[in-house]
């Protein structure tokens, strides 16, 4: 499997308001989109660094992924994703090293690319997202 970057790294934020002024004020960076994503239960702000991004989260409701996520650890890191070339194959492989996956096969995730999620249980409690990019 070929991992192409760390696509962006994701942090659950209650108000997405409030964090992209934070990160506004304090590092002078600005979104390149901001989208509610229904799918996914949030509404999501994607901030290019360099080459990467740090994707910002928020929960459209509370009995959501990242809703429940806030409400068990509080705001912070939620996942890494990492950019691939191919996606099925990346999933396939995975398959095939035994790694519990949340998505057998992609889906659309924010900036219409194509995601895929591994099981936090797949790797020491982390979430790990799988990103390619379209
Ligand atoms: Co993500």
């Amino acid at each position: 499997m070929l991992l192409l970057n760390i696509h962006h790294t994701a942090l659950a934020v209650a108000d997405l308001d409030v964090a992209l002024e934070r990160f506004r004020e304090q590092y002078g960076v600005e979104p390149l989109y901001r989208e509610v994503v229904e799918s996914q239960g949030v509404e999501e702000a994607m901030i290019p660094i360099g080459g990467s991004h740090v994707q910002l989260l928020q929960p459209l409701d509370r009995d959501t992924p990242v809703g429940r996520f806030i409400e068990r650890n509080g705001e912070g890191l939620h996942h890494v994703a990492f950019q691939v070339a191919d996606i099925e194959s990346a999933l396939i492989h995975l398959e095939q090293q035994g790694a519990r996956l949340v998505d057998t096969k992609p889906r659309t995730g924010g900036g219409g690319h194509r995601i895929a999620f591994v099981h936090p249980e797949a790797f020491g409690g982390t979430l790990i997202e799988l990103v390619e990019v379209t």
